[in-house]
């Protein structure tokens, strides 16, 4: 029971990575609120719909939360999405929503919380970044390009708000079979699944993508007291895809 009555909120936590976190946390002892597009997954937490690059509908899921729980100790932050593209072939308005979510609705969540947090005088805030935050991703510019300011952010933050007792880390998972992925290798022929399958191999020195519990399990770790002394780092947790 490593997070014991901790009020945790978890953005994307219907589906995939945020999910796996809010089940993990819950294990724990953690008293789970989601926030997400999308209604609640069988046996997830209970979601309050909001869309997290929009700052009213941000502040009214966190206002609710606060109102219910009276405190937020944990903001897990996973909320994202995904679209391939090099710079040439990525259009601005794609560009753009890449950064409204994965950036801007990261900062929005962290700006919602921190309040209750400086209030409390202690927090932990848990960003899931990416392995494309760490190394550049092949047709995945703008996906990458978010990811890095996720990293930057991480770093600021922690130094910003640690006197504040308010600790920052960023999670950085190589591929992990999600809905994300999942969708993703549905619009592909039977020869580009075979051979993206082979790449994901060979890219992750372990043999195989992960799975969303192995991303958890190091967000109980950053989220809960054991790692009292850690702040400002990425975790990458990649099957090794970032040691080559
Ligand atoms: P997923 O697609 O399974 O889940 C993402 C969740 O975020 C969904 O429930 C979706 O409804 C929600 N969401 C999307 N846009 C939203 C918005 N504007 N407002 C509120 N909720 C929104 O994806 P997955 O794989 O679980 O990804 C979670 C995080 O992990 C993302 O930040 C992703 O970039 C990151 N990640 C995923 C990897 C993977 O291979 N699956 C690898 C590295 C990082």
């Amino acid at each position: 029971m490593r997070l014991k009555n901790k009020i945790c909120v978890v953005t994307g936590a219907s589906s995939g990575i945020g999910l796996a976190c809010a089940a993990a946390l819950q294990n724990e002892g953690g008293l789970v609120f989601g926030i997400d597009l999308n209604p609640a997954a069988a046996g997830g937490p209970p979601i309050i719909r909001a869309d997290v690059s929009d700052e009213t509908s941000v502040e009214h899921a966190v206002a609710e939360i606060l109102a219910r729980a009276n405190r937020i100790d944990v903001l897990v932050a996973s909320a994202g999405i995904n679209l391939q593209g090099t710079v040439v072939t990525t259009p601005p308005d794609v560009w753009e929503r890449l950064f409204a979510v994965n950036v801007r609705g990261t900062y929005l969540a962290c700006r919602a919380v921190l309040p209750a947090m400086q209030r409390q005088k202690a927090g932990s805030i848990v960003i899931i970044g990416s392995n494309y935050g760490l190394v550049g991703g092949r047709n995945y510019a703008a996906y990458s390009a978010t990811k890095g300011a996720l990293v930057a952010l991480t770093k600021a933050m922690a130094l910003d708000h640690a006197a504040e007792g308010i600790r920052v880390n960023c999670v950085c998972p190589g591929t992990v079979e999600t809905p994300m992925v999942t969708e993703l290798m549905k619009t592909l022929g039977p020869d580009e699944i075979v051979a993206t399958n082979a790449r994901r191999k060979l890219q992750h020195p372990l043999g195989r993508i992960g799975q969303p519990h192995e991303i958890a399990s190091g967000v109980v770790y950053l989220a809960g007291e054991e790692s009292s002394f850690v702040t400002g780092t990425t975790l990458a947790i990649d099957g090794g895809f970032t040691a080559q």
